[in-house]
Parts: C-alpha cells; structure tokens; sequence
C-alpha cells in the first residue's frame, strides 16, 4: 500500500525502476491518485489520461501545464482553444508524414557523420556521440539556426527540461535563465533578418505570421522558439538513449530487427512505451468535474503520469516486458488531443532511420558505463552511458 506519494520529487523519478514500482501499486489502489504534499491529482490509467486530455475545456492548459503556471506565457502548449490551434498550425504542416519523410536527407547526412566517426571504435558515447547531437541538430535545422549551434540546443533543452526546478533550486533556476539568454542572442540577428528576408525555416515563418491579424512579436517568437528546443531535443534524446540501452539487454530483438527491417516501425513504438522520456504534463481544472469518478475541484492540478499509462495492464499484456512485436501498441508518450506532440512524425522518423542505420551494422549491444539517470519531474534524462558493440 502506497501511503504518500510526491509527484514533484526529483527523486521519485529518478528511481526509474522504483517509480515504475511505485505507479503499479498506485494502479492497483485506484485510477487517480492524491498527492497531499502538493495537493495534485496523479492520473494513473490509460484510458483516464485520455479522458483528461480529451476534456480540453475542463482540463486546460493556459492556467499551468506545469505544477506553476506562467501567466502570460505564450508558447503553443500554454495555450488553449482558438487560440493554441491558430498558433499551431502556423508550422504544423512543417511535422506532417510528408514534410518529415522530405528530411530524410537531411536526418541522413547528420547519422552518417555520427556514426561513422564511432563505428570502427566499437564503443559509444551514448549522448554525446549518437542522442544528443541527432535531435539537437534536427532541431537547429529546422529553426534555422547555424548548424554549429546544436550544441547550444542541446545544453539549452537540457537546462529548459529542469523548468519544475525553477524557484526551487538556485542553480537551476540560474542556468534556466541563463538558456533563455544564450538561445535569445542567437535567436536575435536571425529573426531580425527573418523579418525582412524569410528563410525557409519556422523562425522564417513566425517571423512573417499573423495572429488574430497581428505580427508575432519578437518575445512571442522567443518563447516558441524556446518551446521547439525543449521539446525537440531532449526528449528524442532520452528516447535513443535509453532505446539503445534497452536493446543491449535485449539483444535478440535487436538481431531480429537487423535482419527483417519490417519490424523497426513496431520497434520505435515499444521503445517510444517502454521510454516514456516525458513523465507528465499537468492540466489545471477550470470548473468543477470527475476524473474516473473522483471529484476534482476547479483550480485543482492534474498530473498526466505517461510512465503509468504506458505500462497499463488493463491495455498492454504483459507491461513490463519490451517486446518489439507488441501490436497493438497504443503508447501515449507523445501525449493525445489537441496538445499531441507536433514534433512526433519527426521523432519517429529519426528514431526508425537511426535503428535502420545501426542494427544491420553493429551486434551484441553491451552496457560498458551504465546509465547515470537525471532526477527530473519532467524528463527522465540520461546525463551519460557508454554502450560497447561488435561489427556484423
Ligand atoms: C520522442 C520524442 C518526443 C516525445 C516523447 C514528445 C512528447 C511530447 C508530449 C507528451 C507532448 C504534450 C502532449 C500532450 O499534452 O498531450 C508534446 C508536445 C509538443 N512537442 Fe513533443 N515530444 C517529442 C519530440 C518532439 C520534437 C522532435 C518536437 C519538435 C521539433 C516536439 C515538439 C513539440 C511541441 C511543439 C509540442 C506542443 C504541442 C501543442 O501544445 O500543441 N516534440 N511532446
């Protein structure tokens, strides 16, 4: 029996084997949980975390998809209603199957200059070599900033992910200011010259949109951009990370996908379930209502806990097994309703074109330096690991 549970403690979700413990008894004990340390509601259940989700006008997002919110805060997912889907869809059709297929090329040339630089050493530098740089030049490309900056977009999305630290943690909350600067500075002369010689990029398309027939603003334009660096880069990053991790203790579904190719797009799904890098968002009630027949008061936080739904068993047989042939696999780490994940048709594409790469070329996965896991509410972040391989 689970007597106190604090969904803001770093340490909880740093143990990710014991969070994972601590959710299935939650489970157990009832779809919605208490946290009386902080007063928030836990959605635990598959089916719960959709309802909350599709419930957008009762669950919001404006009022603090974090536990503290930030009024005034204008980025796509502090949005809701007209007003978030307006925002959005300023550069969705940047993330559609088809607009993301023609990256390919690109996503190419960045994994070959990756891989080939650790493929005949046969170790890996799991974030430095391989997770971290893939995203976060993904992401500089697509913003359109210098190619260079990518390492400026991955220590940025890595001090952006600690958000639920600021006004915590003094060094926290310092460096997320400090990744506000940095990424504003390089943001600046771009967007300057965005707004009168747009590039094909999304700082180029905000830079010429109208909201409500207004011009997005500069500051405007800052928040979105920090947006797509948060979540462009450190949550694939965790993805491959601790994916590739996962296959080296699971070796023979790494073989199989070497050999029968059809298997990887099932293979990211169960490593996008079995990861979950993103462990909640929060959505704040704006009336009085039920979550599986629990009365929520209106103001009350609401914590979408993706780890549990991802291993609900009432959903997925056997949850707690990885296994690339899982079908169906309903995995909600990308979220659900209006807020889903834009950037997922992207991730999945880089994810299934890093597997494609590596599998037919590297065998016998080994954890050389283990996984030295972030405490994070937000993100379940790998800070380094170190995998050794045999060439096929
Ligand atoms: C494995 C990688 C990723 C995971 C697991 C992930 C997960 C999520 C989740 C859970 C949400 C919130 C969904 C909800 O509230 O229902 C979200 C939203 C979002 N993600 Fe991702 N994400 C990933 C990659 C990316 C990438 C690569 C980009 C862009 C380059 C991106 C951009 C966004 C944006 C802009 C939103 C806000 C959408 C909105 O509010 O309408 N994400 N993501």
């Amino acid at each position: 029996m689970v007597e106190t549970v604090d969904l803001m403690s770093t340490a909880f979700y740093g143990d990710i084997d014991g969070m994972h413990e601590t959710l299935r008894e939650l489970r157990q004990q009832g779809p919605v949980c208490r946290d009386d340390v902080n007063g928030i509601w836990g959605v635990l259940t598959h089916a719960d975390v959709i309802d909350v989700e599709r419930r957008d006008q009762v669950f919001c997002n404006g009022q603090g998809y974090r536990f503290v919110g930030a009024p005034g805060e204008q980025d796509t997912i502090a949005l809701d209603g007209d007003d978030h889907a307006e925002q959005r869809k300023l550069v969705s059709r940047r993330f559609t199957p088809r607009a993301v297929n023609d990256l390919q090329p690109v996503i190419a040339k960045v994994l070959d200059e990756l891989v080939d630089a650790f493929l005949d050493t046969g170790e890996i530098d799991l974030v430095n070599d391989l997770a971290a740089p893939l995203p976060a030049k993904m992401t500089a490309f697509l913003l359109g900033f210098p190619e260079e900056q990518w390492l400026l977009i991955k220590t940025a999305s890595e001090r952006l992910m600690r958000t639920d630290e600021v006004g915590r943690d003094p060094i926290a909350t310092g460096q997320f200011m400090e990744a506000i600067m940095e990424f504003s500075s390089v943001l600046a002369p771009i967007l300057r010259d965005a707004r009168t010689d747009p590039k094909d990029d999304l700082v180029g398309i905000w830079a010429q949109s109208e909201l409500k027939g207004c011009p997005m603003e500069d500051g405007h334009i800052m928040q979105e951009t920090g947006l797509f660096i948060s979540g462009g880069a450190e949550t694939t990053r965790t993805t491959i990370a601790r994916g590739l991790l996962s296959f080296a203790d699971h070796n023979d579904q790494w073989d199989a996908m070497a050999a029968d190719a059809s298997l990887i797009p099932g293979a990211v799904e169960e490593v996008l379930r079995w990861v979950t890098p993103l462990n909640n968002f929060f959505r704040t009630a704006t009336q009085d209502s039920h979550i599986a027949g629990t009365p929520v008061k209106v103001g009350d936080k609401v914590c979408l806990l993706y780890p549990s739904a991802n291993r609900d068993e009432t959903v997925f047989a056997d949850p707690y097994t990885f296994d690339i042939r899982r079908s169906p696999n309903p995995q909600v780490a990308f979220g659900f309703g209006a807020h889903f994940c834009l950037g997922a048709p992207l991730a999945r594409q880089e994810l299934r074109m890093l597997f494609a790469k590596l599998a037919p070329r590297i065998t016998n996965l080994r954890v050389i330096e283990p996984a030295d896991i972030e405490p994070n509410v937000f993100v379940g972040a790998v800070r380094s690991a170190r995998l050794g391989f045999d060439l096929r």
